[in-house]
């Protein structure tokens, strides 16, 4: 099967691995810190704080902004259940505004006035135009889980040029992997602070003679990531503009061939912005008929997302998003990571072009 996105290991990475397995510190020890410099320095941010995967990222982010309950906090329905969730974990209540079409990212000037903090999901890593926003909530998170290596007018995302903390997810099929892993960036000394303490159990260490001494102060979690991911992280980071490239390669070979065809190719990132195409999201009119078809030839596409108002537990009579309704109805995510072949992507493209046929 050809997998929509996978990621991508060489002996580099395993050696970093392996170093730490023979070195003292399996969990934070000095990986982390190579890590959380690595992050801070490529997006340009003042602060990086590792965390055990982009979910626990996230809600560290929510906690550190001390969001919770009669709080509202708005973010896209078209994204991963997590960009909800971590409201939901600090008690506060969610908000979905629908999307833009023509992005689908969340539709900026749609945010209502009255919340208190924006999830702003930069899908499939095409950054949300924050610049647009009408109205700046007291708080702004960036869920970058798919975009680091994208960028804006304003910088790569990461540098929270308009937020107050980005969060990006390790995941394998994500731009760079730790296996599992995520990070929170910030420039702001005290959420920075916060978010440390939030993902070691709210541990805080007073200055005293008493070098032993510490103190729990609020309710943390243990979000901590090990040092064999840290590492694995820091290598990746080093190849990171070498990934963008290849999937920025990927995904203009699908915007030239798959043109004339009777779908809507993967929406573009404007002028000055850099999509950072962790996924490349087509929309079709038989999504059924081309995922199975695709299926059936050895390919595995995806479908990203179920909306958030699909889901069980955040049903509701409430909802009224239609552009993401009729989004997911077509949406399909094609094959795009570093190490697809060319002649992958040809088998890729050609399926496609007999199951879709052309524009009429
Ligand atoms: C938009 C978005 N937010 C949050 C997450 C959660 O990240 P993780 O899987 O690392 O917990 C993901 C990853 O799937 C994601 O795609």
């Amino acid at each position: 099967m050809i997998p929509y996105g996978r990621q991508t290991i060489d002996d580099e990475d395993i050696q970093a691995v392996v170093d730490v397995l023979r070195g003292d510190w399996l969990t934070q020890g000095p990986a982390i810190e190579r890590f959380e410099d690595a992050v801070r320095d490529f997006v340009g941010a003042r602060h990086a704080v590792a965390y055990a995967n982009g979910t626990a990222a996230l809600h560290g982010a929510c906690a550190a902004a001390q969001l919770g309950e009669g709080d509202v906090v708005a973010t896209s329905p078209l994204s991963f259940v997590a960009s909800a969730n971590c409201a939901r974990y600090v008690g506060a209540d969610v908000a979905l505004v629908d999307i833009d079409p023509a992005t689908l990212n969340l539709d900026p000037t749609a945010v209502p006035a009255d919340i208190d903090a924006l999830v702003a999901v930069h899908f499939a890593g095409l950054p949300v135009d924050l610049s647009a926003l009408e109205h700046r909530p007291r708080f702004v998170i960036e869920d970058a889980a798919q975009a680091l290596g994208a960028f804006t007018p304003d910088g790569p995302v990461g540098n929270c040029a308009r937020s107050d903390m980005t969060c990006f997810s390790f995941h394998p099929v994500k731009p760079v992997t730790t296996a599992e892993g995520g990070v929170v960036t910030t420039n702001d000394d005290e959420l920075a602070e916060r978010l440390r303490r939030f993902r070691t159990h709210g541990v805080h260490r007073p200055d005293t003679d008493e070098r032993w001494y510490y103190e729990v102060i609020e309710t943390g979690f243990n979000y901590r990531l090990t040092d064999m991911q840290a590492a694995l992280g820091a290598s990746q980071m080093r190849k990171l503009d070498e990934f963008m490239a290849r999937r920025r390669e990927i995904a203009a070979r699908y915007d030239e061939e798959l043109q004339g065809l009777a779908l809507t190719t993967a929406p573009r990132p404007p002028d000055g912005f850099g999509h950072g195409y962790h996924l490349y999201p087509i929309r079709v009119a038989d999504r059924r008929g081309l995922y199975d078809g695709l299926r059936d030839r050895g390919i595995a596409p995806q479908v990203h997302y179920v909306p958030i108002h699909h889901h069980p537990i955040y049903a509701s009579d409430e909802w009224e998003l239609p552009e993401c309704d009729a989004a997911y109805a077509g949406i399909l995510s094609l094959p795009i990571f570093p190490l697809l072949t060319d002649e992958d992507q040809r088998v890729v493209i050609q399926a496609i072009q007999e199951l879709v046929g052309p524009a009429s």
